[in-house]
């Protein structure tokens, strides 16, 4: 094997090479900052007030990044979600200078109710059997209200992250009927209940006052569970499915890559956050293990990455040309 590997040859026969096109970088807007806000559990993140994407996002393009996934921080939050759909809300207000300001970029949203929540669960809550619970059809309407509300502000891709049955079925038809037939739906098709959304919940400002996220995300072990949810996705029209968190998971990315529709991988906050925190201590090369990281998700079979290195990562490979 060793013939191959010599230093002048092994270049040539490289099988994965990330590129700046598969990532996508996520961006946290808030409409209660004047000025950007450093999240404190994943150094070099910002919350940006709504009149800094633009600028943020030219910089993103300049250096390479060809897509963006948009958050929202509301200015108030309800039991309902009324600022997620809302036209002048802070996502929409955030799109629109997306558009202006690079007209090229890729806008992608995460449609989900948690930010505009005050319990800060995804959807709307009310008693069940088991107690209080994210009540699943009633969720759907809101959901289909944030997607329309997302594409008639200029969404290219709106991304449900809900994981409430039938929600894809249900927002391709509001879209369709609103006449979006040309908006793409990215499914958080299988989104497991892990422990490394926490950096997120302080970031967007989502944790939720009681209960947590185990009736609606699948449980880390369930590998059976995990493929159905993005199959199902797949036959309710998801145009691109999700695995969610990446690193872990990259067996069920390697299966769900067999279905037939593009995938994309989400490497979540605590990741990030894990990576940072040991480089920060010497611990390891943050470049290094960032690069690694990305190669071997891609390997895994994602056509697209979403990384809060996305950034970083541009401006290591043009330092590699
Ligand atoms: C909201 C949402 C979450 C993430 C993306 N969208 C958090 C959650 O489900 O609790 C996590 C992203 C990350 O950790 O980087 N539904
Ligand atoms: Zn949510």
């Amino acid at each position: 094997m060793r013939r191959l590997r010599g230093r002048l040859i092994q270049p040539l026969l490289r099988e994965q090479v990330l590129q700046k096109t598969d990532l996508v970088a996520p961006l946290f807007v808030d409409q209660t900052a004047h000025s950007q806000r450093p999240i404190a559990s994943m150094p070099g993140q910002y919350r940006y007030p709504p009149g800094d994407v633009g600028k943020i996002c030219q910089g993103l393009w300049d250096a390479g990044i060809r897509a963006v996934l948009l958050f929202g921080i509301p200015n108030e939050k309800d039991a309902l979600a009324s600022g997620a759909y809302d036209q002048e809300g802070v996502v929409q207000q955030a799109i629109r200078s997306v558009r202006k300001a690079v007209p090229g970029m890729v806008i992608i949203t995460d449609v989900c109710a948690c930010e505009y929540t005050d319990h800060g669960h995804c959807g709307i809550m009310g008693e069940t059997r088991c107690g209080p619970d994210l009540l699943n059809d009633l969720s759907l309407d809101l959901m289909d209200r944030i997607a329309v509300s997302h594409a008639l502000s200029g969404a290219d891709i709106v991304a449900p992250s809900c994981m409430l049955d039938g929600v894809v079925q249900s927002i391709r038809q509001a879209l369709d009927q609103e006449g979006y037939s040309d908006v793409a739906i990215m499914s958080y098709s299988t989104k497991f209940a892990s422990a490394l959304y926490g950096p997120f919940r302080e970031a967007a400002d989502s944790g939720f006052q009681f209960g947590d996220r185990t009736t609606y995300q699948v449980h880390p072990g369930n590998a059976r569970e995990a493929i159905m949810e993005s199959m199902l996705d797949l036959d309710e029209g998801a145009d691109i499915l999700m695995v969610k968190p990446a690193g872990f998971y990259l067996d069920i990315l390697a299966e769900i890559r067999t279905l037939g529709i593009p995938v994309a991988a989400y490497q979540v906050s605590g990741e990030y956050a894990m990576i940072k925190a040991a480089a920060e201590k010497g611990w390891i090369r943050e470049k290094d293990v960032v690069m690694e990281s990305l190669t071997c998700i891609k390997r895994a079979g994602a056509d697209l990455i979403i990384t809060y290195f996305a950034h970083d990562v541009a401006g290591w490979l043009d330092e590699e040309q």
